[in-house]
């Protein structure tokens, strides 16, 4: 089949370079030049493990194509999937400016039956405004389907992710379009959800709430926890061993950062207040995050002493979480706007992410330049290097041996043997 994908960002990639792994032909459109022709060199244009490979791959082997010619993209192709971003709006909502106008152009320029896909997360309702503006973009009327199929991808994971997904979701009233993304998927093994657009809408953002609402869950509970003198990873054990929980997206930290959950939360908030229902719990979702970095720098506050003025402090870790240069509502890089604003002295490490110097925030390429002369060391971001440092070597370059580490991520028992003054979220 010959797949369009518009939008070459995360979600737009990957899925482009797994359906070419599925055997269909596949064209990336976008509209900024310099991104068509990294991918067109086949290089990507952020850092995502396992893709970069798979990209030369096919564009190699002729199998994915990168154009900025929307015409032409839009003729030639009969499934165009819409992964363009949808930003969070001034109020909260989903801002659909993007789609809309990939819409416009879809009508415009279409010149047989085709199948336009939204993967892109879009509140509900979406599906049938995409009919409106494709019908508004229409010079004459050639006929066509909407069909809404979210991508669950993480970032860091993605093309494991989009190869082995735990299901595949479609929300089509047609029945002609759900055979025809049933065939595209055929070489999937996963469970198909098939319904209308409203509900596979609504299962995006009530997936990742419900994460979210996980980790704020248990982030709350770290806090009492941490009172009470118990272990919060020792909670999350015992209770994700229960088969109806589950251990994944319980482990206490700084808060969820990142491109998805934040405003997907905050849109779905939104939506339910247009609708007259609002959503309390995950209004204390959000507000449990927002809070959680405070109570990590009070923590930090309290065992320095009071006060971070012109403590020295080293951050390893910018990104959102492991495995990406991605630093949208980055938890590190909240808990750094907090550090600088007590007028502590800063210097970060990240082994992808590169962020602008400022008088009190300097970056350096090694971790044992970055903790020389510190007073406490903060992990910031899970990478699994830092994970493996040799702490025995580090030690002595630190002025004070305080570690407090915002993903409890590190050996409590074995850097207290070492002499380090360990601190993590409840980690006790
Ligand atoms: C998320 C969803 O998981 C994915 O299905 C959707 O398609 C896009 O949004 P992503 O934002 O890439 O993916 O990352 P994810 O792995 O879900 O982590 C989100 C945030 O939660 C990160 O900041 C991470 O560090 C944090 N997190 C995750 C925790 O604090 N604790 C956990 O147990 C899990």
């Amino acid at each position: 089949m010959r797949i369009l994908i518009v939008g070459t960002g995360y979600v737009g990639t990957t899925t482009g370079l797994v359906f070419c792994e599925m055997g269909h032909q596949v064209t990336g459109l976008d509209l900024d030049e310099n991104k068509i022709k990294a991918l067109q060199a086949g290089k990507l244009h952020f850092y995502e493990p396992g893709l970069d490979e798979l990209l030369s791959k096919h564009v190699t082997a002729q199998h994915i194509e990168f154009t900025k010619k929307t015409k032409k993209a839009v003729k030639e192709n009969d499934i165009i999937f819409i992964c363009v971003g949808t930003p969070q709006g001034a109020d909260g909502s989903a801002d659909l400016t993007y789609v809309k106008n990939v819409a416009h152009s879809i009508g415009k320029y279409m010149n047989k039956y085709k199948i336009i896909v939204t993967k892109s997360t879009v509140p509900v309702g979406t599906a049938e405004l995409v009919t409106k503006w494709i019908k508004e973009g229409q010079e004459k009327q050639v006929p066509f389907d909407v069909v809404s199929n979210p991508e669950f991808l993480r970032e860091g994971s993605a093309l494991q992710d989009a190869l082995n997904p735990d299901r595949i979701v479609i929300g089509s009233t047609s029945e002609t379009a759900r055979a025809i993304m049933k065939e595209m998927y055929r070489n999937f093994h996963c469970p198909i959800v098939e319904t209308n657009p409203n509900a596979s809408e609504m299962i995006k953002y009530a997936a990742n709430s419900f994460l979210a609402m996980k980790i704020s869950f248990i982030n709350e509970l770290a806090r009492l926890c941490d009172g009470l003198n118990i272990n919060i990873n020792d909670v999350s054990t015992g209770i994700g061993l229960d088969t109806r929980i589950g251990p994944q997206f319980l482990r206490a930290g700084m808060g969820y950062g990142g491109s998805c959950f934040p405003k997907d939360v905050n849109a779905l908030i939104q939506m339910a207040k247009e609708n007259g229902k609002p959503l309390s719990i995950l209004e204390s979702v959000v507000q449990v995050n927002e809070e959680q970095t405070i109570f990590f720098i009070e923590k930090i506050k309290e065992t320095l002493g009071g006060n971070l003025l012109n403590k020295k402090i080293a951050v390893l870790g910018l990104s959102f979480k492991a495995n990406t240069d991605d630093i949208r509502e980055s938890p590190s890089l909240h808990l750094i706007d907090r550090l600088l604003a007590e007028k502590a002295q800063i210097k970060v490490h990240d082994p992808v992410v590169k962020i602008a110097a400022g008088p009190s925030l300097v970056q350096l390429q090694s971790v044992e330049e970055t903790v020389t002369g510190a007073d406490a060391l903060i992990i910031g971001t899970d990478w699994d290097e830092y994970k493996n440092l040799d702490w025995a070597i580090l030690k002595p370059l630190m002025i004070q041996s305080f570690i407090f580490d915002g993903r409890n991520m590190l050996e409590k028992e074995a850097l207290g043997n070492l002499g380090f003054h360990y601190i993590g979220i409840s980690n006790h």
